[in-house]
């Protein structure tokens, strides 16, 4: 358990965005370091050691111009001595692996050797690189229309402690149609990083010898590997506090933790008007009190503070009915409104947004039928699986480039799996309850109600979507615009690494 922690007693960091290294007739050129290092995460914690981005935590922000390609070299100059405990049996080795890493952009349309495929690993010094090609510096075309994407480590079964470490930062993408529909900027833009942590009492990270460890609180620990941290940090700070001005505000809210979900709330009881989601912004504006956000999720919000001057607004995060009084990560920052009229707020709250075509209309060229389960590893340790199949199974799943397809993601498991696609953004067609202890019983699906549409603040584009327990969830997409390996996985990270991610490929070929 974390020391006790005063709550908004730090202000909210802002990650400085990044300047480009040199600009070339190829687009901005960045080179980022990985590196240790410590900073100070709360005003009554020793600052905690970190591996980072250029020494920051969260990493720096890269933007870009849609059209405007950004090259990045991503430098290991890690320690070869990891942060956390590693669990070597998930990596069948006798001895620690070396420390690895690989950068993947998430959310972007990224050629193959530029994507962070976890085998594409390399190690400090580049001295020893992974079974799979990459290319040393990364190229992102940045075609795709404005959205917040971030970047994170994507190492083969040692993600999830790669990213508690510190490894990522956001990505955010703009565009003219966004610019032209005044929605609050500069000052008024704001991102919110959020993450869960344990501490110990030294301002050490915490995290458990096996993940499952840290699943106490879970309904059953000894299911899922699982980490559900006890302390909240935004933009890098343990529950801090942002002076506003009593007007609107925009805040670009991306859900960085490895396992926890958020429902968020403000206790003012205003509502949150969400305008975007990880592909961008929505056709038109959702007013919404609450907002649930998976792991890797992306919202795009904004708040209006005009009628709170002088007072206080909390976010919260709503732990339902049944939390624990004592549990802290119900809230997660707080804002204060400052008393002083603001400069006139000429940004608005569009009703329209962005056109959205739908991909319903495309020829379907396949429809995949894909389990999410559950089962042992050789160690009896419960893992998680994609239609039964772990990493190492031949690739079954290879789209056609250009082609449309829908994927059936049929949950089987006791709990919610955020499902993320690489390469693409997709739609959401629907989601339908089934009977899953008939299920289990004979195999079969029988369904239990009707067809759902998905949710207002769901029909933009996405590339994570959260697939409830038993509810057959289909997406749509479009496999394009480049051929090559992939993978798509659960975005808990505690599952991607117990298994919980497959390869797929975009061929070119019948
Ligand atoms: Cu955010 Cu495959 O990752
Ligand atoms: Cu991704
Ligand atoms: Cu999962």
């Amino acid at each position: 358990m974390s020391p006790t922690l005063e709550k908004f007693v730090d202000r909210l960091p802002i990650m400085e965005t990044l300047k480009p290294t040199r600009r070339t007739k190829n687009g901005a050129y960045y080179e980022v370091v990985m590196e240790e290092f410590r900073q100070k995460l709360h005003r009554d914690l020793r600052p905690t050691r970190l591996w980072g981005y250029n020494r920051q935590f969260p990493g720096p922000t890269i933007e870009a111009d849609t059209g405007e390609p950004v090259q990045v070299r991503w430098i290991n100059n890690l320690p070869n001595r990891h942060l956390l405990p590693v669990d070597r049996s998930v990596h069948n080795v006798a001895r620690e692996p070396e420390v690895r890493t690989v950068v993947h952009l998430h959310g972007s349309e990224t050629k193959a050797d530029s994507d962070g495929y976890p085998e594409a690993w390399f190690t400090s010094g580049f001295r020893e690189t992974g079974p799979a090609f990459s290319r040393e510096v990364y190229e992102y075309p940045n075609h795709q229309r404005a959205a917040a994407l971030w970047y994170h480590d994507h190492a083969m079964g040692i993600t999830r402690l790669n990213v508690y470490a510190g490894l990522a930062g956001m990505y955010i993408i703009r565009d003219k149609q966004e610019k032209l529909l005044n929605l609050p900027a500069g000052d008024y833009e704001i991102p919110l990083l959020i993450q869960d942590r344990t501490f110990n009492a030294d301002g050490s990270l915490s995290y458990p010898q096996q993940p499952d460890d840290a699943a106490a609180n879970l309904p059953n620990p000894s299911i899922v590997p699982a980490f559900i941290g006890d302390t909240i940090l935004v933009n890098g700070k343990v529950w801090p506090y942002l002076e506003v001005k009593p007007r609107k505000y925009r805040f670009r809210i991306l859900n960085a933790s490895n396992t926890r979900d958020y429902q968020l709330t403000l206790d003012s009881n205003q509502p949150f008007y969400q305008i975007g989601s990880d592909g961008g912004l929505l056709q038109k504006t959702v007013k919404i009190n609450q907002i649930g956000i998976e792991p890797a999720e992306r919202v795009d919000v904004i708040v209006d503070f005009s009628q709170y001057r002088g007072q206080t607004v909390v976010l919260k995060n709503n732990l339902g009915p049944n939390a624990d009084p004592e549990d802290a990560t119900g809230e997660v920052m707080q804002f204060r409104v400052t008393k002083s009229p603001a400069r006139k707020d000429t940004s608005v709250i569009p009703r329209h947004l962005s056109r959205i075509p739908s991909l319903k209309q495309n020829n379907i060229r396949a429809i995949r039928n894909l389990k999410l389960t559950s089962s042992n590893d050789e160690f009896g340790r419960p893992l998680l699986l994609l239609d039964n199949k772990k990493w190492h199974d031949p690739t079954t799943e290879k789209p056609r480039l250009g082609t449309t397809e829908i994927w059936s993601l049929i949950n089987l498991t006791g709990f919610t799996h955020p499902i993320h696609i690489h390469l693409i953004q997709f739609q959401v067609l629907d989601r339908r309850p089934f009977d899953l202890d008939r299920y289990n019983q004979d195999g079969k699906i029988i369904y239990t109600g009707t067809v759902e549409a998905p949710a207002a603040n769901e029909r933009g584009w996405k590339d994570t979507i959260a697939a409830p327990s038993a509810q057959v969830t289909r997406v749509i997409a479009k496999f394009a615009p480049y051929t090559g390996d992939y993978v798509w996985h659960c975005h808990i990270l505690e599952h991607e690494d117990y298994d919980m991610m497959r390869p797929f490929t975009v061929t070119d070929t019948e």
